[in-house]
């Protein structure tokens, strides 16, 4: 047969072969601005994208980017900043990570202005900024609700015009290494099958993250876990693979647009949550360590929401919070009739500012769930979307683990710590974008002597990936997809159990078994039912990696709530949990923060 000739006769000669000294593998936000870099040092650069260009979960944020401009309260500074993210998180973040992007966002901001973003106004003419959950100072710099299109759009037309090669709807899967640097990366174009190989010195992961495995989710389909699965799979350290965001508010109804994002964005404009009784339940949620700042009756809440100098709704608590709170309500009965909680903005603000403010959403939910938002209140309810772990980077640099490997946005760790606060990815991704394509450039520049591809490396993943084809079983790839997603939405989602973290390892052994078994008819042109059996050994390697760290962590901190352990625990304060590869298992180790300079302790303790 045709397929088994190819498989016999691959040679390296017979693979599209390209050469380049940085390749970033994702064009979401984070890949985008790591390519500009990269390509402004000097450096050939490749852009290579699983998706159509322009289609990132970038787009997904839609809120704003946080940055302490200090535009709508100049009281607002990198070092507030600063402390909210690292409250945010819990105190896991990289304290490193979280100086350098409170102090660098501002200007990615203003660089992105001047590429063409055109962003929402005060009154002077400055860009506006919103308020979002756990920032104390209302700190995003948006346009309407459709910042991460904008911001996507803007560094796209950048990229185009500096001349940036990029292969677009082409999925690279496995890294190459020479002597434990990296030396390229193998993949195949969706379209033709065929397969493409890069020769290069340095890649940049901007990959996102694997929210694919979960059930309810706001990501879409490109979110497969490749970035961290690739790193892991040449040895790079892992790392608070255990925290997961559910962002509060998906929509629930109908079942087909159950997930899709409803931007926080509607709560930093007015909008409140409120159970089926009516009743807003968040103040029944305040946690201690936000007492202080958060107002306790409706009444102050409703006083901060006039003049913002009182103390902060507690619809607008972290992430984390609000999402456990939503659960509680459905599972106590006061949830809606589709399982959620509805979050209204129509009693507070009038129509022609909802629909100013959040076009998107006024259209979303018309269109999908013929819900006026002007008038209706929003079903909403927790949905699967953003990872806080993935790969461990070097604060400064970016550089994974692996000589050659560098990784920027939601695919790095470490910047949000157990918990990301809203608006904190657009930023992350323009800062630590940038620092990657710088140091990548670098490390080209540095690098001595020359890298050999492994031709016998390369046939055989070749031959790895088109097995599903040859196979004798009769395992269906939906099928195992939609099994992991059950067994991560049910056993790893937001409330765990050891039992069921355990339970959800084993199944993820058996669906690792299956996989060997699929199989896939047709050829190779444009087969998704292929291209997904390839995505699953990444969807499976994530979920492995996040479900045994969190059998590891036995607490409950930020984006990991252990029902058995409902505590933070004071062993864990100051650990993050590694995952690592050895011998093709995962291991686990907890290794220790990197100690926090007495100037950032000292901003953590400042009140203002
Ligand atoms: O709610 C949102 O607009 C999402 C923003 C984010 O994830 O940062």
């Amino acid at each position: 047969r045709e397929l088994r000739c190819e498989v016999v006769l691959m040679a390296e000669e017979k693979y599209e072969t390209h050469q380049y000294d940085v390749i970033v593998i994702g064009a979401g936000g984070a890949g985008l601005r790591a390519a500009v870099e990269a390509s402004a040092q000097g450096v050939k650069t490749a852009l290579v994208c699983k998706s159509l260009l322009g289609k990132a979960h970038t787009v997904m944020a839609e809120g704003g980017i946080a940055a302490a401009m200090g535009n709508v309260y100049p009281e607002d500074n990198w070092k507030v900043h600063f402390r909210d993210t690292m409250r945010g998180g819990k105190l896991l973040n990289n304290c490193r990570m979280a100086q350098i992007h409170a102090q660098e966002a501002p200007d990615r901001v203003l660089e992105l202005e001047e590429w063409g973003a055109l962003f929402d106004r005060t009154k002077e003419g400055l860009i506006l900024q919103r308020d979002f959950g756990g920032h104390r100072y209302a700190r995003l710099a948006h346009v309407g609700d459709r910042t991460g299109l904008e911001m996507i759009r803007t560094l796209q037309q950048h990229a185009v015009h500096k001349g940036i090669d990029v292969y677009m709807e082409c999925n690279l899967q496995r890294l190459l290494t020479d002597g434990g640097k990296i030396a390229g990366a193998f993949g195949y174009w969706r379209e033709s099958g065929k397969f493409i190989l890069f020769k290069c010195k340095a890649v940049v992961l901007a990959t996102g993250g694997g929210g694919k495995a979960w059930k309810v989710t706001s990501n879409s389909w490109e979110y497969t876990g490749d970035g961290v699965t690739m790193a892991a799979d040449v040895g790079a350290d892992l790392m608070d693979m255990e925290f997961m965001q559910f962002h509060p508010t998906g929509m629930v109804w109908p079942p087909s647009v159950r997930g899709i994002l409803v931007t926080e964005g509607v709560r930093g404009d007015g909008g409140t949550l409120k159970n089926a009784k009516g009743e807003r339940f968040m103040f029944n949620y305040i946690p201690e360590f936000f007492k202080a700042e958060t107002a306790e009756t409706e009444k102050e809440a409703d006083a901060w929401y006039e003049d913002k100098k009182n103390r902060r709704t507690p619809d607008l608590l972290p992430r984390d919070e609000v999402a456990r709170a939503i659960n509680s309500e459905v599972k106590a009965g006061r949830g809606t009739e589709h399982g959620g909680v509805f979050l209204d903005i129509a009693s507070r603000r009038p129509a022609d500012y909802i629909q100013r403010r959040l076009p998107s959403m006024y259209h979303q939910f018309k269109e999908l769930a013929d819900v006026d938002i002007t008038k209706d209140a929003m079903e909403v309810g927790p949905t699967c979307h953003y990872a806080m772990g993935g790969v461990r980077v070097d604060a400064d640099t970016t550089a994974a683990t692996v000589p050659g490997l560098f990784a920027a946005g939601e695919v790095a760790a470490g910047l949000h710590g157990a918990n990301r606060l809203g608006g904190n990815s657009l930023s992350d991704l323009l800062v630590f974008g940038r620092r990657a394509g710088l140091y990548a450039a670098e490390y080209c520049k540095s690098l001595n002597g020359s890298l050999t591809v492994n031709n016998d490396q390369v046939n055989a993943f070749a031959r790895v990936m088109l097995a599903p084809f040859e196979s004798k079983g009769n395992e269906n790839p939906y099928t195992i997809h939609a099994d992991l997603q059950e067994c991560m939405q049910d056993l790893v989602g937001i409330i765990r159990v050891e039992s069921e973290l355990k339970k959800a390892l084993e199944i993820i052994q058996q669906l690792k078994q299956r996989t060997r078994n699929v199989k896939i008819e047709g050829n190779r042109q444009y087969n998704p039912g292929w291209h997904l059996a390839l995505d699953l050994h990444s969807l499976l390697g994530f979920s492995e990696a996040a479900t045994l760290a969190a059998i590891e962590r036995k607490e409950s901190r930020g984006g990991h709530t252990r029902d058995d352990y409902p505590n933070t625990d004071a062993k864990f304060a100051k650990v993050n949990v590694v995952v690592r590869k050895k011998n093709g298992e995962f291991a686990l180790s907890q290794e220790p923060l990197p100690e926090m300079p007495d100037e950032l302790k000292a901003l953590l303790e400042e009140k203002k």
